[in-house]
């Protein structure tokens, strides 16, 4: 067996490649020798076949993207993302609404095969207890409906970044079973916090206490490659029976969570002491 993930010559997009774990994953894309596609809205440091400015805000902006990069597709890979600093309405829109038009905008030209990826968060984890809130949130496909639900919603909704990774991880494990029926798998992963520029702004919001808990499972955060490399192995050949999975990539911690191995408040606890 040699080429087990399968991506030589095959064509595949890369949105959010300006910085982190997007620019990370776009590179080893490359090195593997896939003809790598990128989007985000602001330019990719990356040797790309193209790359096309794509506001994630705004429809028109993601339906000229898809149109300029063009043709089918094997694989989408959806990194972009917004932490709380920015206002809330944008939040959801980039992180839910934007990913999801802009990967129904691709669906008609997947290949048979083919998969898509998002990366949501350990911040949605706890997606099954808020469903009927969530899925109030996700029934609203127009952008600007969707916006003013958050604004008139926004005290019961929560922490904004939290309901867009929660609608992620709802949205992903809704459609595969249909998408599976066009042979297209979708999965997604839930980091722990990653050494990328978010991390300064999820430092102001939740501050280093909080932060240090997470990072507990390891003894440190984990680097955008870390992050990089479950997003490539998930629409790889490899995990070619795997859909509709959101997969915690966290050194352990949430598997300890759940479980009640680890106590997040008696860990919060400790990381403040050491502070
Ligand atoms: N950094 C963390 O601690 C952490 C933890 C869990 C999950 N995540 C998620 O990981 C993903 C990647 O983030 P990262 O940590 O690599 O941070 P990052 O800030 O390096 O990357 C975010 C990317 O999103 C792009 N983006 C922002 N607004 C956009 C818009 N309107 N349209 C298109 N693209 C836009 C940015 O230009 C950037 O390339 C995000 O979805 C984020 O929510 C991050």
């Amino acid at each position: 067996m040699s080429d087990i993930l399968g991506y030589a010559g095959k064509r595949v997009v890369v949105m959010g490649c300006f910085s982190g774990t997007g620019e990370a994953c776009a590179r080893q894309l490359v090195a593997l020798g896939a003809e790598v596609h990128g989007a985000d809205i602001k330019p990719s440091p990356v040797d790309l076949a193209s790359f096309t400015t794509v506001d994630l805000r705004d429809p028109a902006s993601i339906a000229a993207g898809v149109a300029a990069i063009g043709g089918e597709i094997d694989a989408l890979f959806n990194v972009s993302g917004l932490p709380q600093t920015f206002p809330g309405e944008d939040v959801v829109t980039v992180n839910f609404l934007g990913i999801r038009h802009w990967t129904q905008q691709w669906l008609p030209r997947i290949r048979k095969g083919g998969a898509i990826v998002t990366v949501s968060s350990l911040a949605g984890m706890s997606y099954l207890t808020r469903q009927p809130l969530v899925r109030e949130f996700m029934a609203h496909s127009d952008f600007a409906k969707a916006r003013q639900w958050y604004t008139d919603n926004a005290e019961r909704a929560g922490d904004p970044y939290g309901l867009s990774k929660e609608a992620i991880n709802t949205w992903t494990q809704m459609v595969a079973p249909e998408l599976m029926q066009r042979d297209i798998r979708i999965n997604c992963t839930m980091p722990s916090p990653i050494d990328t520029p978010m991390l300064d702004d999820f430092r102001k919001v939740a501050g280093d206490a909080v932060l240090g808990a997470f990072a507990r499972a390891k003894g440190r955060f984990s680097t955008p490659l870390e992050q990089a490399l479950p997003l490539i192995l998930l629409n790889s050949d490899a995990a070619r029976f795997i859909s509709g999975v959101c997969l915690p990539v966290d050194a352990g911690l949430a598997g300890g969570l759940m479980t009640g191995v680890l106590n997040m408040q008696q860990m919060i606890a400790e990381a403040t002491q050491a502070v």
